[in-house]
């Protein structure tokens, strides 16, 4: 018998788009706790660029990609949540998702409620989970109460469309900042309380003036080195700072005292898979990310879609800041 194949993006070093190759590799059986899913549709997301360029070193050659939906091919000894022919959708360590199809752990890979698409579930699992974690795990001292307010940063982007329709039904009152006036509309449209464009307004004293002088209690920021240390400066006394991304860059080594000067503030520096280790949490995060789309509350935007082998364009206008929302591949 001829052994299977599958397309698939790889790189054999770091760096630009263009390292990124369309491959066919071998495609074996699942072993104990895998399966194989034919991917439907797969999620774009901002980790991919840091794992392309060597910013989040893993081991070379490397197959990147970290979120997909399609239907179970095979099941491998001890997986009792999945049947081969089900519809499912995962964010899931390994990289691997920009494929045609692949064996992966079975443990982050959950059936995908019949009312959500197939487009919808690439694109929503890894960010959607992320809001979920972000808003109701990474709270400041006493939890987070409606009408609190909290700034995200980048909130028209696929993290953040999501986020101001959470805070929104949280009764949170999200401010948002974003790079333009059109994105700043479109997380005012998805639910932001209020919207600061950063790009031209100082976003610690707009913060200031929304907030009469007090600070919010938590400040998302996965934009990183260009924000963090104003961030700070927007937190109230015991305020939160959860660093989640480095879109500008990582944050640079700073003096732990500065959280004593600015009031007694929290750091944390958080990552979803540390969310995701066991199979019962992460069937958590997803049902509870599964029953806030099917309600509506949440909508997940695509805003843009490409061939899986036109993915180097998918990621020069995410590093270009010119998405919004969602990007999907299809394979
Ligand atoms: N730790 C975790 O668990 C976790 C999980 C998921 C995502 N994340 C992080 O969350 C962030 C959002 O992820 P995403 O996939 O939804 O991406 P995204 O927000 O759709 O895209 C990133 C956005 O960051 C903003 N940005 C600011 N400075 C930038 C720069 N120098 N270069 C590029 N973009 C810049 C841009 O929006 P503006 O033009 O509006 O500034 C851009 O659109 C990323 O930092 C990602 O790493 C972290």
């Amino acid at each position: 018998m001829s052994q299977m194949t599958a397309k698939a993006i790889r790189i054999t070093q770091f760096g630009g788009p263009e390292n990124m190759e369309l491959v066919e590799l071998p495609l074996g059986e699942p072993g104990p706790g895998e399966i194989r899913i034919r991917h439907k549709a797969v999620g774009l997301n901002f980790i991919d660029v840091y794992q392309r360029t060597g910013l989040y070193q893993l081991p070379l050659p490397l197959n990147l990609g970290m979120e997909a939906s399609g239907i179970v091919e095979a099941v491998g000894e001890g997986v009792t949540h999945l049947k081969v022919g089900d519809r499912a959708a995962y964010a899931s360590q390994p990289p691997g998702s920009y494929s045609q199809a692949r064996v992966m752990p079975a443990r982050s890979v959950c059936k995908l409620p019949d009312d959500i698409s197939f487009e919808t579930g690439a694109a929503m699992m890894l960010q959607g989970m992320t809001v979920n974690y972000l808003l109701r795990r990474t709270l400041p001292q006493g939890g987070l109460q409606a009408g609190d307010h909290v700034l995200f940063h980048a909130a028209a982007g696929g993290v953040g469309l999501i986020a101001c329709q959470w805070a929104k039904a949280l009764g949170l009152q999200l401010i948002g900042t974003a790079g333009s006036d059109e994105k700043c509309a479109l997380a005012k449209a998805h639910g932001a309380a209020h919207v600061i464009n950063y790009a031209k307004e100082d976003f610690v004293a707009r913060v200031k003036e929304i907030t009469g002088g007090q600070g919010v209690k938590v400040v998302y920021d996965s934009v990183g080195a260009d924000t963090f240390m104003k961030s700070l400066d927007c937190l109230r006394p015991f305020g939160l700072i959860a660093n989640f991304g480095n879109a500008s860059g990582k944050v640079p080594p700073f003096d732990i005292n500065v959280l004593a000067g600015k009031g007694s503030l929290y750091a944390t520096r958080p990552t979803l898979f540390t969310h995701l280790a066991s199979r019962e949490a992460s069937q958590t995060m997803a049902d509870e990310l599964f029953a806030m789309v099917s309600s509506g509350k949440v909508s997940i935007k695509i805003d843009q879609q490409f061939a899986l082998a036109d993915v180097a364009a998918a990621h020069r206008d995410l590093e270009a800041r010119k998405t919004t929302g969602c990007t999907i591949l299809i394979p």
